[in-house]
């Protein structure tokens, strides 16, 4: 195995793109296999003098493409970008970042911090070349670590799309006029000290939450707001009452 490293990456979808611009980025050699432009012979000739393998795949199909090209982590340092997978032949380093179709800049990737596992080789032996900051969570965490991931990246996305289609197609609202509010919730977010829950639910006005909830009849994100009324109630709600 090479001491300067020198990485493979298999896969061409987002994080395998996202991944071969930051290596590129940061002057770091690397080359690319993907199963739409390259053979299973060049996959065996590219990682031939490779350290490391980034399989940045499918989830589902990382733990196979391993057993099925053995050579791989025989030769070199394996590891997968899941936030959900413990997997025995690559370690996990997942970023805790969202990766879409188009390019982020270097001040971006450096920002994002990178989860591995407990008991795993030190971060700078596994992405070496890095700059970013790690922390360790216990394989036995993986699993509420990345929902918690799910519910607050991937959910508010699809309350956010929702919000910009109605208002454009029932209310003849742009989205671009919902920018200003979404950015500042989210800086008040970033702020800790700025109280970013507000609304009927911080006020406790319960006849505005009824007619929220009515407001909502045959639209399939009233059980979502019937499920945050009920979630505020177990957990919000009652320090509220207890101030009351
Ligand atoms: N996107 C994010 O925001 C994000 C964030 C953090 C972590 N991750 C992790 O990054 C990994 C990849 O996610 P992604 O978003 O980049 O997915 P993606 O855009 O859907 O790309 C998946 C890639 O996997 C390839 N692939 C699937 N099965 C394969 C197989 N059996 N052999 C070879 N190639 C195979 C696909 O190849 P084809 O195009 O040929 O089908 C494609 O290049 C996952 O582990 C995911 O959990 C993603």
């Amino acid at each position: 195995m090479r001491q300067v490293p020198y990485y493979l990456v298999i896969g061409s979808g987002r994080i395998a793109s996202h991944m071969l611009h930051y290596l590129n980025l940061l002057g770091i050699p690397c080359r690319q296999w993907c199963r739409k432009a390259y053979t299973i012979e060049q996959l065996d000739q590219y990682s031939q003098d490779i350290s490391h393998t980034l399989i940045a795949i499918s989830d589902n199909n990382i733990s196979n493409f391993l057993e099925n090209h053995a050579y791989l982590y025989e030769r070199s340092i394996c590891l997968h970008f899941s936030g959900s997978l413990v997997c025995e032949n690559a370690y996990a380093a997942h970023p805790l970042m969202t990766f879409t179709s188009e390019l982020y800049n270097l001040q971006t990737y450096r920002a994002m911090a990178f989860m591995t596992h407990k008991g795993t080789p030190d971060f700078s032996e596994l992405l070496p070349g890095l700059p970013n900051k790690t922390f360790r969570i216990s394989a036995d965490d993986v699993a509420l670590y990345h929902a918690l991931c799910v519910s607050s990246g991937n959910f508010t996305v699809l309350l956010w799309n929702n919000m910009f289609q109605q208002f454009q197609e029932k209310l003849n609202i742009p989205k671009e006029a919902a920018l200003p509010y979404l950015q500042q919730i989210t800086k008040n977010l970033m702020n800790e000290n700025s109280g970013a829950f507000t609304g009927p639910f911080q006020r406790n006005d319960q006849s505005t939450i009824d007619k929220n909830y009515h407001a909502l009849k045959d639209d399939p994100y009233q059980k979502v707001y019937k499920a945050f009324m009920d979630i505020f109630n177990i957990t919000e709600g009652s320090n509220h009452h207890d101030k009351d």
